[in-house]
């Protein structure tokens, strides 16, 4: 039986055009409905429009508009950006069809006469700008969180959701399924608040108050708000309760939000289900916000990317290569141009681009473009395990795909890139290709390559799809084909000896600084270029170089540049190192570096740096140097 799949993003609010943060998880979906199509399951992806409430009523006037009009204006800018991010959805759902509509009239009914609705009378502290009141506990020095403005107390009947009534049984649900909000810090956080006796959720707003909404079925004079309207987007696009797509996908269907909505989907959807009879959800995916200077992007501090310039100047696939690689699913990352600039440098224009160019130079120059043939022998004689090797990153990239480890599946495939590059150097092809006798060894060398990098194509499909099919052209692979199935990537020499390749091509430019408008320059760095003046073998002996184990790195808070390591080298020692702008603390866990043991130590942001680490750097940034096999810590360099 084939796997099936079922995948949503927040519906988004129509009170702005999308940013980034709305791109990044609208991809991040993307991603993993195409990663599940390479098992070859059967996927449905649903996203869409939130419309109704007082925020889209104003945002309305704002642009003189009808409300009517300017929904369908935003909803629209929406739905037509996501093709042009190569965004694959299946349905695009709006809270104002009217099927959505009816469905939340239905369900309404239904709790309301399991008597899990009810009418009550209640004086609180409301914010107009979130249309929500708020508990004093909520409040920040008696002042709304997100809009810095006092409440105004106000008192009227509502309905409510008993909310109370399910709680015991959420607790034991996320007790039973550790994995039901995921990463565990988000279930951590929803465990918590679930300790404190939940207040019942108002669900209505007076028409005298809010018009823009759907009426309450057993109640003409009330519109319901927004959540319980929003959340059923999830089972109304797929025609709840008897519809086909909601019987096939729903048993299997996970979310992704921001944690802004952490709440409403970890708390109140479960609660909603259970009072409704409808299954839970199996995971909601939380993922952190990408920030701009330290704070969160967001349409009203007005410092958002817009994703289609983004794509424009740097590529599609670079720019969601980029989104993700450089975050961690379910921490915060900082948005800048140069990050992304140094990251399709390093990674897309470098790592990828140049294997890939090099393999395909060598085969049109010593086989004129025709794949040859692996005569086993040879093959034997000449894997260097790059076949383990290749199928030790298909094994990681699945596992951590399946968990939302994007940052760790790519960085898997990028370690069999440098595999290969380092497979090229060892085996030094244009040396073979010069004697006649070692031909054999050349067919066999450059077919590795070339399978090598027909893995690569269909592993980087679901994050780069456009950048996997003109790869798969270029290696004489029909692009129609699935060539992205794990199952054909995994069947090592799959590619047809005496196919004809086309004429190679670059598949990343590398970015000019310069050239790009929106970009900042990369910080001037030494000239590589200078020799400096002589000296004697005795000075050079004065420097005692050492072999160090990095075994734990972090950031330090307000130094963007720095990255404190603690490294064993026979001795423990504490080094600052510059270097957090190339890599992440993670990155560093592990690496056996190179430690000059006896410079003068010195302070650094308050943390005393006992020695440097070298490192080749340039426009680019910095590259660690690092040693060819794993050594005992503390080894002197000579
Ligand atoms: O909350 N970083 O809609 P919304 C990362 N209509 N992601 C970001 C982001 C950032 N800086 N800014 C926005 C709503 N997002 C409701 C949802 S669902 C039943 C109803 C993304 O337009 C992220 O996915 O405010 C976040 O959860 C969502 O946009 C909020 O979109
Ligand atoms: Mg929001």
């Amino acid at each position: 039986m084939p796997e099936t799949f079922y995948i949503t993003t927040p519906i988004y609010y129509v009170n702005a055009r999308p940013h980034l943060g709305h791109a990044y998880t609208t991809i991040i979906a993307d991603v993993v409905c195409r990663f599940h199509s390479m098992r070859g399951a059967q996927t449905f992806f649903l996203t869409g429009t939130d419309e109704h409430g007082d925020k889209i009523i104003r945002s309305a006037k704002n642009e003189g508009l009808s409300p009517r009009e300017y929904v369908d204006k935003i909803s629209g800018l929406y739905r037509s950006l996501w093709p042009e991010l190569n965004i694959r959805y299946n349905k695009f759902i709006r809270t104002t069809d009217p099927n959505h509509i009816a469905v939340v009239e239905q369900v309404l009914q239904k709790i309301y006469d399991a008597g899990d609705i009810y009418y009550s009378e209640y004086e609180g502290k409301y914010c107009f700008g979130c249309e929500r009141f708020y508990t004093d506990r909520e409040l920040v020095e008696g002042k709304c969180p997100d809009h810095q403005t006092t409440p105004e107390v106000i008192k009227e009947s509502n309905y409510f959701f008993r909310m109370s009534r399910y709680q015991d049984w959420l607790i034991q649900h996320i007790e039973k399924h550790p994995d039901f909000i995921r990463p565990e810090r988000y279930k951590n956080e929803v465990l918590a608040f679930l300790r404190e006796p939940l207040e019942d959720l108002c669900i209505s707003r007076p028409k005298a108050r809010l018009k823009w909404g759907i009426t309450l079925p057993f109640d003409k004079d009330y519109v319901t708000y927004v959540w319980f309207d929003a959340l059923l987007n999830y089972v109304s696009a797929m025609g709840y309760p008897d519809g086909e797509l909601f019987k096939k996908f729903w048993p299997h269907v996970q979310h992704v939000v921001a944690k802004d909505i952490l709440k409403p989907h970890g708390i109140y959807w479960p609660l909603m289900l259970k009072a409704a009879g409808i299954p839970l959800y199996n995971h909601l995916n939380v993922h952190g916000y990408w920030n701009v200077n330290e704070s969160k992007m967001s349409k009203s501090l007005g410092n958002v990317a817009d994703p289609l310039q983004l794509k424009n100047i740097y590529g599609l696939d670079a720019f969601r290569f980029f989104l993700l690689r450089d975050m961690v699913f379910g921490l915060d990352s900082g948005f800048s141009e140069d990050a992304l600039i140094r990251r399709i440098n390093a990674d897309l224009a470098n790592d990828l681009g140049n294997l890939f160019s090099r393999v395909l130079a060598m085969t049109h120059k010593y086989f004129k473009g025709i794949v040859p043939e692996a005569d086993p022998v040879m093959e034997a004689e000449l894997h260097f395990g790059l076949k383990a090797d290749a199928l030790k990153a298909i094994e990681e990239f699945e596992a951590e795909m399946e968990v939302f480890g994007f940052h760790k599946a790519l960085m898997a495939v990028w370690e069999f890139i440098s595999r290969m590059n380092k497979y090229i150097d060892v085996t030094a092809p244009w040396v073979l290709a010069k004697q006649k006798s070692s031909r054999k060894q050349l067919e066999a060398v450059i077919y590795h390559l070339l399978e090598g990098l027909r893995i690569v194509s269909g592993l980087i499909y679901p994050i780069m799809p456009g950048t996997a099919i003109t790869m798969q052209k270029h290696l004489g692979a029909d692009p129609e084909t699935p060539f992205y199935q794990l199952d054909t990537l995994k069947a090592w020499k799959s590619l047809k000896p005496g196919t004809q390749l086309p004429k190679s091509t670059a598949l990343f430019p590398r970015i000019d600084v310069k050239k790009t408008g929106g970009a900042k320059p990369a910080p001037e760095t030494e000239k590589p270029a200078e020799i400096r003046p002589e000296i004697s073998i005795e000075t050079l002996g004065k420097i005692d170089l050492r072999v160090a184990t990095v075994v734990k790195a972090e950031e330090i808070p307000r130094a963007k540049k720095l990255i404190k390591l603690e490294v064993d080298m026979g001795e423990k020692r504490t080094i600052v190192a510059g270097i957090a702008e190339s890599y992440t603390p993670q990155e560093m866990v592990g690496k056996q570096v190179i430690v000059v043991a006896n410079l003068k130590p010195a302070k650094l942001m308050g943390i005393l740096s006992e020695g440097m680490l070298l490192a080749a750097v340039d426009d680019e940034g910095c590259t660690v140097a690092t040693l060819d096999k794993k050594v005992k810590p503390g080894t002197r360099l000579s």
